[in-house]
C-alpha cells in the first residue's frame, strides 16, 4: 500500500491510536484496583470494597488499614489455597472477606472512613491497591404534617419531607405512592397532599435515595381519623323481628344501640316520636307496661363527622300474632269436622223429610181412599 498520500497516514495515525488504547486497556487490566463507586458507604448500612481485576492465579488476598499493606494494620486475609482467614489487628469483628477477595464491612461507623490497601499474592507476582473509604453520615429524612387529625372522605392533608436531597419518595401506607386522582407530589418531590384523607392513608413516610438504590425512610407519620358511625344496629333482648319485638306486660326488654366510629358516637333514644331524656346507649325496661309500647329508635351521631344514623324497632304485646295463630289452627282442625258435620247432617236430614214426607202422603192416600 503507497502510504503517502495525506489520507492513508490519517489511517496509519488511527490505527496506532486503537493500538495503543487496546495496549493500554490490556496494561492496566493487568492491575488490580478497588472499584470506585465501591468506595463510598453510608453509617449503619453495609460497605463492600469491591476488587477489580484481580488474578486468575491470585492464592491470597489481605487487606490492610492505611496505605501500606504491613502486617501491623492487617484486617483479614484469605489464603485460596488452603481456603482458611486470618485475622489481623485491625480486624473488628465486623469485617468479612470473600473468596474473590472482597471485603465487606457491615454497620459501618465514621471512623471506618480511611485509606484501606489490598495486596494479592499470585504465582506471577504480588500487587497492591490502596482506596479511600468515605463513610457518610446517615441523614434521616425529617416528615411533618399540617394538621395532626382529620375528618375522613372529607379534610386534606399535606405532609412535607424535611431534606436536602432531590430524590424524593413517599410511602402511604408503607407503600410507594406517586400522583393519582387523589395524591399530588410537588415537583420537587418533597410536598405530598393527599385529598379526601381516609382510614387507609396512613402512616405516611417519606424516604431519600443515601447510595443507588438505598433508601432511608422517616420515621413513620400517624393521623388521627375521624370517621363513621357506618351504620347503627338496634340489639334487644328478646330478639326482634323484622323491627317487632313481642314482650309481655310485666317482662324485662333490654335495648342496645352498637356503631363503630371515632370519637365514639353519642346516642339519643326517641319513644313514639318524642325525643327522650337519655343519652345512654342501651335502655332496660325491667318491668314493661303498656305504656312503654310503641316505636323506639336510638340515633347514632359522631359529633366530629356530624354523620348520623338511626334504627327502630316496635315494643308490642304478642297477642295479635298468638290469636292469629290460634284462629288458624282451630280453622284448620275444625273446618273439616264442620264440613263432615254439615254433610251428615243434611244427610240425616234428607232421611227424615223423606221418611216424614212418604209418611204424610202415605196416610192422605189412606185418608182419600
Ligand atoms: C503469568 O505471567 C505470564 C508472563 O508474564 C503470562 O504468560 C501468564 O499468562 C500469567 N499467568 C496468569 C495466570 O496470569
Ligand atoms: C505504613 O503507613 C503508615 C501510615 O499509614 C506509616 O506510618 C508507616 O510508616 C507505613 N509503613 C511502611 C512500612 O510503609
Ligand atoms: C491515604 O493514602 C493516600 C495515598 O494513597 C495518602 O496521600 C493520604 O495521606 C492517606 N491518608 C491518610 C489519612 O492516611
Ligand atoms: C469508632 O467509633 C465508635 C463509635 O462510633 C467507637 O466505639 C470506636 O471505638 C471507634 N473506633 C476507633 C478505632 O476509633
Ligand atoms: C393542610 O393542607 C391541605 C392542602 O393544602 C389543606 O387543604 C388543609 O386545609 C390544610 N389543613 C390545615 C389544618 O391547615
Ligand atoms: C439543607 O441545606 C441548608 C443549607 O445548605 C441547611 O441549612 C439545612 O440544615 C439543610 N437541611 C437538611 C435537612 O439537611
Ligand atoms: C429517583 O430514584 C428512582 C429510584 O431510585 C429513579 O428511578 C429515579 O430516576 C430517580 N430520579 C431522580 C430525579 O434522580
Ligand atoms: C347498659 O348496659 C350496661 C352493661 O351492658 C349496664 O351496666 C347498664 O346498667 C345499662 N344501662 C341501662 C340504662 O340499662
Ligand atoms: C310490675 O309492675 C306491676 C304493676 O306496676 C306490679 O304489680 C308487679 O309486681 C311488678 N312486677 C315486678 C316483677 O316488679
Ligand atoms: C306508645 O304507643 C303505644 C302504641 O303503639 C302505646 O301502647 C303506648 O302507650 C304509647 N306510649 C306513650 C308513652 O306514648
Amino acid at each position: 500500500m503507497d502510504c503517502s498520500t495525506p489520507r492513508c497516514s490519517v489511517w496509519r495515525e488511527l490505527v496506532l491510536v486503537v493500538s495503543l488504547l487496546a495496549c493500554g486497556i490490556r496494561q492496566s487490566s493487568s492491575q488490580i484496583y478497588i472499584i470506585p463507586d465501591t468506595l463510598v458507604g453510608v453509617e449503619g448500612y453495609r460497605s463492600y470494597l469491591v476488587l477489580g481485576n484481580a488474578p486468575e492465579d491470585a492464592q491470597e488476598y489481605s487487606w490492610h488499614r492505611g496505605a501500606n499493606d504491613t502486617e501491623g494494620n492487617m484486617i483479614i486475609s484469605y489464603d485460596s489455597t488452603s481456603d482458611s482467614r486470618q485475622y489481623g489487628p485491625m480486624y473488628s469483628g465486623r469485617e468479612a472477606l470473600s473468596n474473590a477477595g472482597n471485603l465487606l464491612i457491615i454497620r459501618a461507623q465514621l471512623n471506618d472512613t480511611g485509606n484501606y490497601t489490598v495486596r494479592v499474592d499470585a504465582i506471577n507476582g504480588t500487587q497492591t491497591a490502596t482506596g479511600w473509604l468515605k463513610i457518610q453520615e446517615l441523614e434521616i429524612p425529617g416528615i411533618s404534617v399540617n394538621t395532626s387529625s382529620v375528618v375522613e372522605d372529607m379534610e386534606s392533608v399535606a405532609a412535607v419531607c424535611d431534606t436536602n436531597a432531590t430524590n424524593v419518595t413517599w410511602y402511604v401506607d408503607y407503600i410507594p405512592v406517586s400522583s393519582n386522582s387523589r395524591m399530588t407530589v410537588s415537583p420537587d418531590g418533597k410536598t405530598l397532599i393527599i385529598q379526601r384523607f381516609s382510614h387507609s392513608d396512613k402512616p405516611l413516610q417519606c424516604g431519600i435515595e443515601i447510595l443507588p438504590e438505598i433508601i432511608q425512610r422517616s420515621e413513620p407519620i400517624s393521623l388521627t381519623v375521624f370517621f363513621g358511625p357506618y351504620y347503627v344496629f338496634l340489639w334487644t333482648n328478646p330478639n326482634d323481628f323484622n323491627g317487632v319485638l313481642s314482650a309481655e306486660i310485666g317482662s324485662q326488654v333490654e335495648m342496645e344501640c352498637v356503631s363503630y366510629s371515632r370519637p365514639e358516637s353519642k346516642y339519643r333514644w326517641m319513644h313514639n316520636g318524642s325525643l327522650l331524656s337519655f343519652s345512654e346507649k342501651n335502655i332496660t325496661l325491667l318491668n314493661l307496661t303498656w305504656d312503654q309500647m310503641g316505636r323506639y329508635r336510638c340515633i347514632g351521631e359522631n359529633p366530629v363527622t356530624q354523620l348520623t344514623f338511626y334504627q327502630e324497632v316496635q315494643v308490642q304485646a304478642p297477642w295479635r300474632r298468638t290469636i292469629v295463630t290460634k284462629t288458624f289452627t282451630i280453622s284448620g282442625t275444625w273446618v273439616v269436622l264442620l264440613i263432615l258435620m254439615t254433610v251428615l247432617g243434611g244427610v240425616f236430614f234428607c232421611i227424615i223429610l223423606i221418611h216424614t214426607l212418604i209418611k204424610h202422603y202415605s196416610t192422605r192416600s189412606h185418608w182419600g181412599t
